[in-house]
């Protein structure tokens, strides 16, 4: 399959999304509902820039010919170390009247039949955890729910794990969303003590869980001594703060204090298979991806999610035999000239 589902897309997200060449959230300031980052932007502009300001040593002389993009993410097996990050409301961020089924279905079969895993969003209208509850009855996947408080919070979670999930996640950054805010259901920061209960309850039911929105080390400990099982480094795509450091650029020092006891997956402007090697040399032991597989869902359906997920796969496995490496765990950040 070609890009051809791009210009579908550029139809279809028109103005939602402007389908840009790179998806660097130029075009798109201030565009939140929508795909854009907040305020100004800097922050989604911030996780761009702080990936191309790393850059590899090239070396073609060693004796590795077939690079292994497999890998582990807590207990699945993966063919390549990449997940579709959670995004919903594909209806008021994407497209007026794409289906949040048709949208969260195609993300989680394409992501399936390609050996790694999508993830679902949360939000409202109830609609997006129905979607992504009937979706994930069909396909394994990880859902993430919003840090609701009480009682709706631990019935979300009970429906979730009906599903089997392998992990559920919480994106704790979301106190910051604007969209749940005008919609009147905003949701608070969360303490480490009702985090703590929360990660208690999914355990107790044989769940690891994820916790997503980590900026700083301080936060990443917080989280393991909460009983994190993995966490994710991100600023929702620059979509909760305005003026966030890329991820990228925040990484190292998150790993440096993670010392391996969970793994981290990271998230934000990751657009190549180059960029999912850098981010793995600085530190992460998977990464999401999102916008980009929005714009395929939405502009090519399930097909135009595996062409993406193979293509991503195809650019990573060139990006490994140009810097020496033959697996994922072989990825450290010798391969890195600069970092951000
Ligand atoms: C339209 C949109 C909706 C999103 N919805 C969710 C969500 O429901 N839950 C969540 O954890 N993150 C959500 N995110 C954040 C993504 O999971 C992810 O952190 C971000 O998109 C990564 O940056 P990238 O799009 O530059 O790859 C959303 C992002 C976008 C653009």
């Amino acid at each position: 399959m070609s890009d051809d589902y791009k210009t579908n897309a550029r139809t279809l997200m028109q103005g939602y999304c402007r389908v840009c060449p790179i998806c660097n959230g130029r075009a798109c300031i201030g565009e939140v509902p929508g795909m854009g980052g907040l305020g100004t932007a800097a922050s989604f502009h911030n996780n761009i820039s702080a990936l191309q300001a790393v850059t590899l040593n090239m070396t073609a002389l060693h004796s590795v010919t077939a690079p292994n993009t497999a890998t582990t993410f807590l207990g699945t097996k993966l063919t390549f170390p990449v997940l579709a990050a959670p995004i919903g409301g594909a209806q008021f961020n994407m497209s007026k009247g794409f289906s949040e089924e048709d949208y969260i279905e195609a993300v989680l079969a394409g992501f399936e039949a390609e050996g790694s895993l999508g993830c679902t969003g949360d939000g409202v209208p109830p609609f997006i955890i129905d979607a992504a509850v009937a979706s994930l009855a069909k396909h394994k996947g990880i859902p993430f729910i919003k840090p609701w408080e009480g009682k709706e919070l631990y019935e979300k979670i009970d429906r979730v794990l009906e599903t089997n999930p392998p992990a559920i996640g919480m994106d704790v950054d979301a106190a910051g969303l604007v969209t749940l805010r005008k919609m009147g259901r905003p949701v608070t920061p969360m303490d480490p003590g009702t985090l703590k209960d929360v990660i208690g309850y999914a355990h107790e039911r044989k769940t690891p869980f994820i916790v997503k929105g980590i900026m700083t080390p301080l936060d990443a400990e917080k989280a393991i001594q909460s009983g994190a099982d993995a966490i994710v480094v991100s600023n929702h795509g620059g979509r909760i703060l305005d003026h966030c450091p890329g991820t990228a650029q925040v990484l190292p020092a998150i790993a440096k204090i993670v010392r391996h006891r969970i793994p981290i997956a990271v998230d934000g402007g990751v657009r190549t298979g180059t960029d999912v090697l850098k981010m793995l040399a600085l530190g992460a032991d998977v990464v999401l991806i999102g916008r980009p597989v929005s714009v395929a869902s939405v502009g090519g359906g399930l097909q135009a999610v595996q062409s993406y997920c193979q293509t991503i796969k195809a650019q990573l496995t060139q990006a490994m035999l140009l810097t020496g490496v033959a697996t994922i765990a072989d990825i450290t950040e010798d391969i890195l000239y600069a970092k951000a």
